[in-house]
């Protein structure tokens, strides 16, 4: 990673949405930190955590900010989005539920988000394969329907993850 302190030629915000415990505090703790927590706690409110990274020649620090999934730890939506760029929008490969609420988070991002703004699908836990409910070529095909990019990740077993947040940079820049 680069150091925090160089000199960065772009400045850019992205969000972390979906459902509650889907992942993606741990997205973002192995993104920025290469850090994975077995036990780790709802998010209060919103978090946020920053990270240089190279583009071809450009030093870009992404600030992310990571969201409560929950809808009563969620605080003013539409700050979340304010100057958003880019966000991963995450579901939970092992609850279907967590892919029947994309529609709702697709509203939302619509809703609050920048036309322009850079959505990347996440489906996480793919270390989980044998709880598996959600097939992969139902969140290719949604990606597809969507106009988004898509993946999927474990943030547990550091699959996927670094290259989630990097096309998300990347179709930006
Ligand atoms: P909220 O903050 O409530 O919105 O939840 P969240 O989406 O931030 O979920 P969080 O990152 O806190 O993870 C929830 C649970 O899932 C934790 O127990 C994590 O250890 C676990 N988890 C996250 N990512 C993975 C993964 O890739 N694989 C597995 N097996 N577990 C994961
Ligand atoms: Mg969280």
């Amino acid at each position: 990673a680069e150091s925090f302190d160089e000199e960065c030629d772009y400045l850019f915000k992205a969000v972390l949405i979906g459902d509650s415990a889907v992942g993606k505090s741990n997205l973002l703790s192995r993104f920025g930190k290469n850090e994975f927590c077995i036990e780790s706690k709802p998010t209060i409110g919103v978090e946020f955590a920053y990270r240089n990274i190279r583009v071809g020649d450009k030093l870009v620090k992404a600030q992310i900010w990571d969201t409560a999934g929950q809808e009563r730890f969620r605080a003013i939506t539409s700050s979340y989005y304010r100057g958003a760029l880019g966000a991963l929008l995450v579901y939970d490969i092992t609850r279907k539920s967590t892919f029947e609420s994309l529609k709702k988070w697709l509203k939302e991002v619509r809703e609050f988000g920048s036309r322009e703004m850079v959505v990347v699908l996440v489906g996480n836990k793919s270390d989980l394969a044998h709880h598996r409910e959600v097939n992969i070529e139902d969140g290719r095909s949604l990606a597809q329907l969507e106009d988004l990019s898509f993946m999927e990740t474990s943030a547990k077993e550091n699959l996927n993850v670094e290259e989630a947040f990097l096309q998300m940079i990347t179709r930006i820049y």
